[in-house]
């Protein structure tokens, strides 16, 4: 069988969900797979790929807007879509993508899979992070703290290995 051609491309800000695409790309060795910032990605390059994993940090319970901005500019599109992010919430319970989902929606691109993992809060100043916690009543600084320690350290190595794992089961798949 030919060789896929696959595009990770992702936007982060503080380097979690870069550090989840370069596993991801990992996990593509075995096919042609490009790793790019999406800043970087020509908008009418997509249409040469057969798969493209995007992906993003959460902020504000949405992926970064220059996903949809380049979905919006290509003016083909792959067959075959999945998605990955990083959040700081226990799980996924915001649909992060929707935006982007509802774009795709409309073509007939096909969203395969998601692929997400906490993603420790590096982004915001530890004074601010301290500075939040300290306007808490005891109980939910408490939990807030608590929440601060299980995230510490995200994406950590077994988060890199389940994303690279998570790769070769989805081009095992197509
Ligand atoms: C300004 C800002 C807003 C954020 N908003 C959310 C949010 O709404 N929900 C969430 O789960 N995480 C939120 N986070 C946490 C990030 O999604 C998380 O740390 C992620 O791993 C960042 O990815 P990056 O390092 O690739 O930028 C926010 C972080 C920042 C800096």
């Amino acid at each position: 069988m030919n060789e896929l051609k696959i595009l990770v491309t992702y936007y982060s800000e503080s380097g979690n969900t870069e550090k989840i695409a370069k596993s991801i790309f990992e996990g593509c060795a075995s096919e042609e797979a490009d790793l790019k910032p999406i800043d970087q990605v020509d908008p009418s390059s997509l249409k040469n790929y057969d798969l493209i994993f995007l992906g993003s940090g959460i902020y504000a319970s949405r992926v970064h807007k220059s996903l949809s901005e380049l979905i919006n500019s290509a003016e083909e599109l792959p067959e075959n879509f999945v998605f990955f992010c990083t959040h700081a919430s226990l799980d996924m319970y915001q649909d992060g993508f929707k935006v982007v989902k509802r774009k795709l929606e409309k073509t007939t691109t096909k969203i395969i899979d998601i692929f997400d993992c906490m993603g420790d809060n590096i982004g915001v100043p530890e004074a601010t992070r301290k500075a939040m916690l300290d306007r808490l009543p005891p109980e939910p600084r408490k939990k807030a703290e608590e929440h601060q320690q299980r995230l510490k350290g995200h994406p950590n190595e077994e988060d890199l290995e389940n994303a690279k794992e998570f790769a070769q089961l989805v081009i095992k798949k197509l």
